[in-house]
């Protein structure tokens, strides 16, 4: 639930991405559909990087939806393999940059050999003064998500561990999986204007920018600008002010 405190703050604390357009960029440049989300993972790189200078309290990045599963077996294969990659080479350096990592969604459909690696690399990273939580949706889905939130919540009140009382705008984020509740930038590349059911519940009061790039064609320059567009919003929340 967005609160008072929210209202007029300038800077956004809480951004989302949903990093759209790899696939068409790889295309462009006569390249497979692997390397573009390869060139994908360096833009990641970049972005995080801005976002520790920037201050950024957290970044969500859209990797992998639960409807991606229905992508040909090798591109599947090849984001598995990126995802163990880029742990593999950046978890030293965010550690040092003091980056939380985060991955939330079905990841037991991975497979243990992912499971091991996200739980390797959220223990290394963790910190409780982080200077930025990075969180990366795999085999997430916003409906899907918030499904799972009515069953734990259904199944929990029928064994009276909860009282339906008890449950508010705030209080349901304890259920969900998203490791932020509130976003307050969205930011989708590759030119649709569309959710694509990322973090339905979290987008509630969010400034969604669209920009006409593919992903790998988005720099840091490109995001400092969306940073500096949302400052100048008015953010009311329903509010007359
Ligand atoms: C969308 O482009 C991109 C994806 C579905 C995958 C994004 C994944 C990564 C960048 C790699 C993993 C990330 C981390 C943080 C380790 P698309 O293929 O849908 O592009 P298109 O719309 O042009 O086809």
């Amino acid at each position: 639930m967005a609160t008072s405190q929210n209202i007029n703050k300038k800077y956004p604390k809480n951004i989302g991405i949903i990093m759209d357009g790899n696939g068409r960029w790889a295309l462009k440049n006569a390249l497979n559909i692997s390397q573009g989300h390869k060139k994908g993972v360096s833009v990641v790189k970049n972005i995080v990087e801005e976002s520790v200078k920037q201050g950024i309290q957290s970044l969500t990045l859209y990797a992998f939806s639960s409807e991606n599963w229905k992508r040909p077996k090798a591109e599947i294969n090849a984001i598995k393999s990126l995802v163990i990659e880029a742990i593999n080479e950046q978890v030293p350096e965010l550690k040092e940059k003091k980056v939380k990592l985060k991955f939330f969604g079905h990841i037991s459909d991975f497979g243990k050999k992912i499971q091991d690696k996200i739980s390797f690399a959220e223990n290394e990273t963790f910190s409780k003064d982080s200077k930025l939580d990075l969180n990366v949706a795999l085999g997430y889905g916003g409906q899907q998500d918030i499904l799972d939130m009515v069953i734990k919540v259904s199944k929990q009140v029928s064994q009276g561990k909860i009282k339906l009382e008890d449950l508010n705008e705030e209080s349901i984020n304890e259920f969900l999986s998203v490791p932020v509740n509130e976003i307050d930038l969205l930011i989708r590349t590759g030119g649709d204007k569309r959710i694509s059911n990322f973090l339905l519940y979290q987008i509630a009061y969010a400034e969604i920018m669209f920009i006409d790039k593919f992903w790998p064609d988005f720099t840091q320059e490109d995001f400092a600008q969306c940073i500096d567009n949302f400052k100048n919003v008015s953010r009311r929340f329903g509010k007359r002010i």
